[in-house]
């Protein structure tokens, strides 16, 4: 079997005493690779002047990374990478920062990465390159002469491209993208936004991701036995719990969320007191200053909302803005009569395939979901609602609360069905036969 050479930002190399960093791409990498032998390389998440690699080897994957400098993780990380393209793709282009010094750093720093990488290749692997940040990685290994197969996935929406199109120097990164044999994107959506910005979209396919949900499943069964739900169900004392499970992200529609379950408790007055909401959203880039400030506006918005609808027994908001274990978490979704996930837009939301994959098939919970996130297009058996709307998260929550038993099976069974039949290892097998199939489109 061919090497697998995976490369992104963040990489979840065994880190001691360090609390893993939640995300997407992370969680599905590391349930695609199970028995490949495989080379992951990316940033080490330390900032250092050091440029020696730090080499981690578990099992058949060997980690390989790199520390960023202050100014590099300035200019790269916080500033091009989720001070630009972040906003610009989930369509906030109101929310970007262009400085060209930050393009230019985003640019160095892949050349970096490709110059300490290009060395460890061997002939016959195949690369795999993630996500927005490293976008011209691919152009950067071949100008060093990578002959080798070369993908790209990325994670988060690709917009119109009349709003990619803001983006000073946007040509040049849609260039780089030639150099892949194959671009991946979540949804045929995305695809089409992709092949139209780039007017050449031949090698441009839409790879939903997927989850390993019968693992999944299996450790909500386990965890929802344990210490930590057992507290939890204890302390609701018979309501319902609606739960949300985000990074701390603007993308992910928090404040309107949190205004809908206000309007829930507002119109529907029969759930006071009889439901609560658990937000579990861990700190994420809290370098960039915008998630700073939504920070702020959550922390005020939940004790408003404790203030006017809470009762001397009853928090109506449980905010949480530190990081859970996933395995803790399973136990929670299982817990949960609702899932809430609401971004304003998302590449795909693992999150709401979670919720599915962890629910007891006797009694499941319901999920009410965001028509702008990418399960959306998997998800047929959730209640889809537009997350802009507060009034419509009330009632979507309303409807979902109030959901006979043979409904929300029957809607359940749908999803689960959808999401056992895509695991991420079944999702990277898809991307890598069509890597295998593809042909270089405008390589020398
Ligand atoms: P994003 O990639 O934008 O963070 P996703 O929903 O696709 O959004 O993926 C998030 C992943 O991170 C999921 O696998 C989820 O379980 C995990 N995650 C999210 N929030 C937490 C948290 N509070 N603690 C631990 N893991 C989390
Ligand atoms: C999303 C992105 C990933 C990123 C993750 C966590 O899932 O698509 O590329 O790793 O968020 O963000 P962070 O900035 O902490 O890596």
């Amino acid at each position: 079997m061919a090497r697998l050479v995976i490369v992104s930002n963040r990489v979840p190399a065994p880190r001691p005493n360090k609390e893993e960093k939640a995300g997407g791409l992370a969680v599905a990498l590391k349930d695609a690779l199970t028995g490949r032998p495989a080379l992951w390389f990316g940033w080490s998440g330390h900032i250092s002047a050091s440029t020696e690699p730090n080499v981690h080897v578990v099992g058949d994957t060997t980690f390989c990374t790199l520390d960023l400098t202050e100014r590099e993780h300035r200019l790269y990380y916080a500033g091009f990478s989720n001070g630009m393209l972040w906003p610009l793709l989930h369509y906030r282009v109101g929310l970007t920062e262009f400085r060209r010094e930050e393009l230019e750093g985003y640019r160095a720093v892949n050349e970096k990465f490709a110059n300490s990488l290009m060395p460890l290749l061997r002939p016959d692997d195949m690369i795999w390159v993630h996500d927005f940040h490293l976008i011209p990685l691919g152009a950067a290994l071949r100008a060093l002469g990578a002959k080798q197969r070369v993908g790209f996935f990325l994670h988060v929406p690709f917009p119109p491209a009349a709003l990619f199109d803001a983006l000073p120097q946007g040509q040049g990164l849609l260039a780089d993208l030639k150099a892949y044999d194959l671009v991946g994107v979540q949804t045929e959506s995305d695809a089409e936004n992709l092949r139209n910005a780039m007017h050449d979209g031949a090698h441009v396919g839409a790879f939903p991701i997927g989850m390993d949900a019968a693992g999944f499943a299996a450790d909500a069964v386990k965890s929802v036995r344990r210490k930590e739900a057992l507290r939890l169900s204890a302390s609701l004392s018979g309501r319902a719990l609606i739960l949300g499970v985000d990074r701390l992200d603007y993308s992910k529609g928090l404040p309107e969320r949190f205004k809908g379950y206000a309007a829930l408790l507002k119109r529907f007055p029969e759930h006071r007191n009889k439901v609560t909401f658990l937000q579990v959203a861990p700190i994420s880039r809290g370098d960039v200053a915008q998630y700073r400030a939504l920070k702020r506006e959550l922390d005020e918005l939940a004790g408003r909302i404790n203030g006017e609808h809470g009762d001397i027994d009853w928090n109506p908001i449980r905010w949480i803005t530190r990081g859970v274990p996933r395995a803790q978490l399973a136990g929670f979704h299982r817990l949960a009569r609702v899932g809430l996930v609401t971004p304003l837009r998302d590449g795909m939301n693992l999150v709401a395939k979670e919720f599915i994959a962890a629910q007891n098939p006797h009694d499941p919970g319901v999920l009410v979901l965001s028509r702008f996130a990418g399960a959306a297009a998997e998800l047929k058996g959730a209640i889809l609602v537009n997350p802009h709307d507060p009034e419509e998260i009330a009632e979507g929550l309303h409807a979902a609360l109030t959901m006979d038993t043979a409904e929300a099976k029957s809607r359940w069974a749908v999803d689960m069905e959808t999401i056992l039949a895509n695991s991420a290892a079944h999702w990277s097998q898809r991307f890598i036969d069509a890597l295998q199939a593809s042909q270089a489109a405008l390589v020398n």
